[in-house]
């Protein structure tokens, strides 16, 4: 059935080859892969197998655990602790890091992952996802926290899985970002779009606009703008998406462009973004970027942020690269005290608002 076509392990074989060690990476991949698709009949099963009931947890992060929070977590853990491949995982859905137990060996990489994201929208049948990111661990010591706390830079693959109308995977071993489709009937995942290239422009922008007022003035000014459309400076009409689930919207970016915002604001003053740096923000960076694409801070490269904790928080800004360059100038310009206040169109020149005196 697959005559002619590349299936993930051959994908990958082809890919590292050069590399020294490489079998053991394509091992790692293809547990992780195979957790995958565990999920993938999970999460298809919907409130069938029960999994959608809410639990009286919270994750580290805070947010209320539904079983299937819970049960994907298990999964990953146990399809990828038992081969020593990994020292230890770092998971969203655990305050620790996990440590490989007995009768187990340790390996030569850290696997951390997000095992279901977005899962607000499991209840509403919407797309889901779970995240990735792989770091090389030297020698054979149980890894302290500070060994995880490295930036995106020193990640050696990445991915996110989207359990949609079909089950993808989409992954960089730091040679392109590929994408493969789950043949439900085979079981293998195989090769549908290879080398994905973010275009450099978009009309098209994420972000959850009922945080409008607590952004910064950056990020406003740049909302504004493409609000204002045709009839503003960036003189053509935007569009706006929001799914809330961040795969998705990586996966649509990827596919077809845009830009991505969860920035900084002050709805919640003591954490800085809401999206988690380890399991979240890197691996996605990395996919961007190794599409063509660009992922920062508004002011940091995504992938040169030094970690200080694992489920560390930080403001994403991500998807075609001229638009993202423009958002981070808009910050160097508003930090440099260069930045004209932002004006709400309800109160600009042309405002219905507008009174003598004001202009
Ligand atoms: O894990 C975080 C997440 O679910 C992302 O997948 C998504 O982009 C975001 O939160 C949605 O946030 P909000 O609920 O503010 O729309």
């Amino acid at each position: 059935m697959h005559l002619g076509r590349t299936t993930l392990p051959k994908f990958l074989t082809e890919q590292l080859r050069d590399q020294p060690g490489h079998t053991e990476l394509v091992s790692l991949i293809m547990d992780v892969a195979s957790a995958v698709k565990a999920v993938s009949a999970m999460v298809a099963r919907g409130a069938l197998g029960g999994s959608l009931d809410v639990l009286a947890s919270a994750n580290a992060s805070g947010d209320t655990q539904k079983l299937l929070d819970v049960t994907t977590n298990t999964t990953f853990l146990r399809h990828c602790e038992w081969s020593g491949l990994v020292a230890g995982m770092v998971s969203e859905e655990m305050d620790a890091a996990y440590d490989i137990p007995e009768p187990y060996r340790r390996g030569p990489y850290l696997l951390v992952f997000d095992p279901l994201d977005g899962s607000s929208n499991i209840d509403i049948n919407v797309s889901v996802g779970s995240i990735f990111s792989v770091l090389k661990h030297e020698g054979t010591e149980r890894p302290a926290v500070a060994d995880y706390l490295k930036p995106g830079t020193a990640q050696v693959a990445a991915g996110y899985a989207m359990y949609g109308p079909s089950t993808l995977l989409v992954l960089t071993v730091g040679d392109g970002t590929h994408g493969f489709t789950l043949d439900r009937e085979v079981g293998d995942f195989v090769l549908t779009q290879p080398r994905l290239q973010v275009p450099a422009d978009t009309s098209e922008f994420a972000i959850n606009a009922s945080n409008e007022r607590f952004w910064e003035p950056p990020v406003q000014r740049y909302v504004s703008e493409c609000k204002a459309g045709a009839h503003g400076i960036r003189a053509r009409d935007f569009n706006m998406r929001w799914i809330a689930s961040m795969v998705a919207e990586v996966h649509r970016i990827l596919v077809r462009g845009g830009v991505f915002m969860y920035p900084r604001d002050t709805k919640t003053p003591l954490r800085p973004g809401r999206l988690r740096l380890l399991y979240e923000a890197n691996p996605m960076a990395m996919l961007i970027e190794q599409a063509g694409g660009a992922a920062t801070t508004g002011r940091t490269r995504m992938l040169d942020i030094p970690p200080t904790e694992l489920h560390q928080r930080v403001p994403v800004i991500l998807g075609s690269r001229n638009e993202v360059e423009r958002i981070e100038r808009y910050h160097r310009e508003y930090d440099a005290g260069e930045d004209r206040p932002y004006v709400s169109p309800l109160f600009n020149d042309r405002s219905l608002y507008r009174t003598e005196g004001t202009r």
